[in-house]
């Protein structure tokens, strides 16, 4: 009678020690004090039942891939549609996730009936507060962390001027937007968020700026967002994107990596999903061992789902899962970096927030 129940037992264990065997990424990175997380979309949640399995139990949190960019959620002047976006945060809360609003302001995802204005600045002005006195207001308390404005600058530093607010604006608009956000919604986390700003470079470098100024004079700024698309053979010092983490830490600010992917050459090799473990597995150790990096995010987490072989043809396989939702070497990579102890963590200061 023991033995049948020993095997009933089995059983039950065998097909889900298979598919996962180790303890989750987000019970074990609870030590580390970090959000582990990944950009979802609401078609993927509602249609894919090993889709929302994986998320909710692999993270802690999730960033609105595309659900809360302005087209989507004024498509029409003074016209809301915030579907996608309920969708998400309503799955996000029931499984005891947090969720990052993405994006406010970008110079991308417009709709047309932006791009092709022709305001005069005050009327710019007051669609750009109303918009984002709607949005924030809308999900207070819900939306932990808003990224307020994306891309804004150039990678030689300067501010983007191909962007309909920096067209009607001017380069007032970074900062007003984030006074308007800080309106709507006084406890949400605000941040800055950009690519190709992880090393130290002269994007970082005017960011570094931009925040440090925002801070001397008030404007409510609390952390940068470094995105870290990564092409798998570019090689990123680790050096440097500590440097530009530590100086952003030392204004007193926050970082989350907030878009990791690594995309690599299709087809790809098991040789190449190795050393795209290798990446993933350095990006984390930065993470953990920065005091103010309090959220580790990729963009996406299923290869069956990624922004990345329709941007960067002929690349692909970019997330920790593959399109079977199989754990690939880079998920085992940071699953492993998440299970050393935090005392082993060579953190080069206390995390204060
Ligand atoms: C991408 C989405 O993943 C795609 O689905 C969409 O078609 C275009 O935008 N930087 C950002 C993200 O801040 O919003 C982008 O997301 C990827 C690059």
């Amino acid at each position: 009678m023991k033995n049948y129940y020993i095997l009933i037992a089995l059983l039950f264990t065998i097909p889900a020690t298979m598919a996962q065997d180790a303890e989750p990424l987000r019970e074990l990175a609870k030590k580390h004090e970090i959000e582990i997380g990944a950009a979802v979309g609401p078609q993927q949640i509602q249609n894919d039942a090993l889709y929302r399995e994986t998320l909710a139990r692999e993270f802690s949190m999730v960033t609105t891939e595309n659900a809360l960019k302005f087209r989507p959620t004024e498509p029409q002047q003074g016209r809301f549609t915030f579907d996608d976006a309920d969708t998400i945060i309503e799955f996000a809360e029931s499984n005891n996730m947090k969720v990052r609003g993405h994006t406010l302001v970008w110079h991308s995802y417009l709709p047309n009936w932006v791009e092709n204005n022709d305001w005069t600045r005050e009327e710019a002005i007051e669609v750009l507060r109303n918009h984002i006195e709607t949005v924030v207001s809308r999900y207070e308390g819900r939306i932990f962390v808003w990224d307020v404005v994306n891309e804004a600058f150039e990678n030689d530093g300067s501010l983007r001027d191909d962007s309909a607010w920096y067209e009607a604006i001017g380069p007032e608009y970074v900062e007003m937007a984030f006074r308007w956000a800080h309106e709507a919604d006084p406890d949400a986390v605000l941040f800055y968020n950009d690519f190709g700003a992880e090393e130290m470079n002269a994007k970082s470098k005017a960011i570094y700026e931009m925040a440090k100024d925002f801070k001397e004079r008030g404007v409510p700024i609390d952390g940068i967002g470094l995105q870290m698309h990564i092409p798998f053979d570019h090689h990123l010092s680790g050096r440097s994107i500590r440097r530009n983490i530590q100086q952003i830490n030392d204004l007193g600010l926050q970082v989350h990596i907030t878009e990791l992917d690594v995309r690599i050459d299709t087809p790809v090799t098991d040789e190449e999903l190795q050393e795209q473990a290798d990446v993933y597995e350095e990006m984390l150790k930065i993470a953990l061992e920065a005091p103010n990096c309090t959220a580790f995010i990729t963009w996406g987490f299923t290869d069956r789902y990624s922004w990345i072989p329709s941007f960067f043809e002929g690349t692909g396989a970019a997330l920790l899962f593959d399109e079977d939702y199989n754990p690939k070497p880079a998920y085992q990579a940071l699953n492993a970096v998440l299970q050393t102890p935090p005392a082993q963590i060579n953190r080069w200061k206390e995390r204060n927030q």
